[in-house]
């Protein structure tokens, strides 16, 4: 309900009869009422009072009822004042023109009380109902724009956290090949500095005693050999890189334009490659492991590199909840495992691909909440909770799949993804 008095009302009208009238009418009903008897005196009340709505007479001397209409329109503080114009019965062309020109209704001549009072408050209401509706858009697009920008806030965090996965593999995973590489290098320059000496002792024609002195000095037998081993490890160092930076390669694909056509085992051992130092024996916890059911797939059209994100999110997903389990029951004689199974569907239109673990599962009631922007059950700087929403995503907006989840609290979590070939 509208208060009137909160609600001035403006009347411009020449005729002393018919604002009389109307002036009573509506201070009757508690309305504040200012009258004028022309366009230039409303034109000059009218920002000063800002009224709550202007009865306008048409017929006015000098400035017509359309002609003020206007000029109300025209400016920013008077523009959503509401105007009802006051017509005579038969003036149709003049009902149309105000409504062209913003008046919202009109009331005829001569004036009905009840007609203009319901008018009168439907109007006010509606005006209200507007500014209203205004404000609640303002608070509504403000609430938008933070709740965007704390989105890309929130998938920036998600890129963050990926990148930090994968700087954290490649440093673990190409530690080890390099460390043996780098510690036998050394013992491989020791040894081809004594084969370099041995061989000067022939060149410089030394006596067979001086050379099988030298020679076992150094211990030539062992040294032969053992130089041949570091080769072999400092080689088979030198190829775990390459397979490594090769899986990198294949994992951070970054052909985002257009689908191409991949091999998902490819992508899903690169990911396990990178995750792998997180599978490893770690806080009295046994090592994790994973067991692979692969079927004969084709090769998919599709985005790898996004692909492999949703691999690396379930994967993720699954040894932090190993984790967590094996945290909370320290001696559980369950073996933390991972099995990753794929095949074709029966009709032979989908790949699909299980990614499932047994920890503790999710809860019934959550189940459908996982996949939603930000939830998480993670502390606060663990989890950004958008691993399974941007997963879904992926899979579904990108690839015409779909990812859902199959789990039995207390027994594990498995994830099933269905990709279209
Ligand atoms: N394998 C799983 N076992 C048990 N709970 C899971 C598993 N995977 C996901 N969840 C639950 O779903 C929630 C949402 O997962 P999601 O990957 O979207 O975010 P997050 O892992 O919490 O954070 P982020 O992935 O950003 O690090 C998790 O917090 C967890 O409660
Ligand atoms: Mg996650």
């Amino acid at each position: 309900m509208i208060s009137p008095t909160d609600n001035p009302i403006l009347i411009v009208d020449d005729s002393p009869t018919n604002s009389t009238v109307l002036l009573g009418m509506l201070q009757q009903s508690g309305f504040k009422v200012i009258v004028v008897n022309s366009g230039e005196a409303a034109l000059e009340k009218v920002e000063m009072i800002l009224p709550s709505l202007i009865l306008l007479d048409i017929m006015l001397p000098n400035m017509d009822g359309f002609e003020i209409c206007r000029h109300l329109k025209s400016v920013e503080v008077t523009r959503d004042i509401p105007v009802i114009f006051m017509t005579a019965l038969s003036q149709t062309e003049d009902k149309v023109k105000g409504f062209n020109l913003g008046a919202v209704d009109y009331i005829t001549k001569p004036l009905q009380k009840e007609e203009i009072l319901a008018r009168v408050n439907v109007h006010l209401n509606l005006r209200n109902l507007n500014k209203q509706l205004a404000e609640k858009t303002t608070e509504l697009t403000i609430a938008l724009d933070q709740l965007q920008k704390s989105q890309i806030q929130l998938i920036q965090n998600e890129k963050m956290s990926t990148l930090g996965q994968l700087v954290a593999g490649i440093a673990h995973e190409i530690n080890n090949p390099i460390g043996a590489i780098s510690a036998n290098s050394i013992y491989a320059s020791t040894y081809v500095n004594e084969l370099v000496d041995h061989l000067r002792l022939y060149q410089q024609k030394a006596t067979e005693d001086e050379i099988s002195n030298h020679a076992q000095e150094i211990e030539l037998d062992f040294l032969i050999e053992d130089l041949s081993n570091i080769l072999t490890t400092m080689r088979e160092g030198a190829m775990r890189v390459k397979d490594i930076s090769e899986s990198f390669r294949i994992f951070s694909r970054h052909d985002n334009e257009d689908k191409v056509l991949f091999d998902i085992h490819e992508g899903l051992e690169s990911t396990l490659l990178i995750i792998q130092h997180r599978l490893k024996a770690y806080d009295k916890q046994p090592k994790i492991e994973v067991l692979k059911d692969y079927g004969k797939l084709p090769l998919i059209t599709c985005f790898p590199g996004p692909l492999n994100q949703v691999f690396m999110n379930l994967l993720v997903n699954a040894v932090d909840a190993l984790r967590d389990y094996h945290h909370k029951y320290l001696n559980s004689p369950k073996k933390p495992q991972i099995k990753i199974k794929t095949a074709l569907n029966e009709e032979g239109t989908h790949a699909v691909i299980h990614i499932q673990d047994n920890a503790m599962g999710i809860p019934d009631e959550i189940q459908e909440k996982i996949f939603g922007y930000a939830f998480t059950t993670k502390p606060v700087g663990k989890g950004t909770g958008l691993g399974l929403a941007i997963a879904r995503q992926i899979i579904f907006e990108k690839h015409g799949g779909s990812l859902e989840v199959n789990s039995t609290a207390g027994e594990g979590a498995e994830f099933i993804i269905h990709l279209p070939l």
